[in-house]
């Protein structure tokens, strides 16, 4: 297990369209795990393979509060979009900002998960919100695209 270096706005890795995952391997087993540390340790809530330069159509995700709730997804499609929710997001990869998104309520996705069975998972609120951006990082969009107003400087949230 180690951290990776996170790839930051203007990398050309955040702006392709990933492939889907064939098989899982060893290689992409450790790269799983990787992510969840680097995920953790650089306290975000999710994050996509191309994030630290793999094209591959996966991310992982953990919004769990008290205990942690790891979440992987190969292969996700967004089945179904209900509602809406306009909140703050931000990304590892546009460190120190963040912005207003309007997304999904909820959400209903299928895909594999790390033995590449598939399921199928309803999601509500951050869980939701947090699925439809990691969602756009396999097409090479970042949440940027979709703010309302101007992205705002962390600091400035924490002295509000
Ligand atoms: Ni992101």
């Amino acid at each position: 297990m180690a951290i990776r270096n996170i790839r930051t706005l203007g990398d050309e890795a955040l702006y392709k369209v990933c492939k889907p995952v064939t098989e899982m391997t060893g290689k992409l087993s450790a790269m799983i795990d990787d992510m969840f540390d680097t995920m953790y340790e650089a306290g975000g809530v999710g994050l996509a393979a191309p994030q630290i330069g793999a094209r591959k159509r996966l991310f992982v995700i953990d919004v769990g509060f008290e205990e942690p709730d790891p979440h992987v997804f190969i292969n996700p499609e967004i089945l179904e979009r209900e509602g809406e929710q306009t909140g703050t997001e931000g990304c590892l990869s546009v460190p120190g900002k963040h912005g207003v998104v309007t997304r999904p309520q909820k959400v209903k996705v299928r895909a594999l998960d790390r033995d590449m069975k598939e399921f199928t998972l309803e999601a509500e609120d951050l869980f939701a919100r947090a699925i439809c951006h990691e969602y756009d990082h396999l097409d090479g969009h970042l949440y940027t695209e979709l703010v309302q107003g101007p992205l705002q400087d962390d600091v400035e949230r924490e002295e509000e």
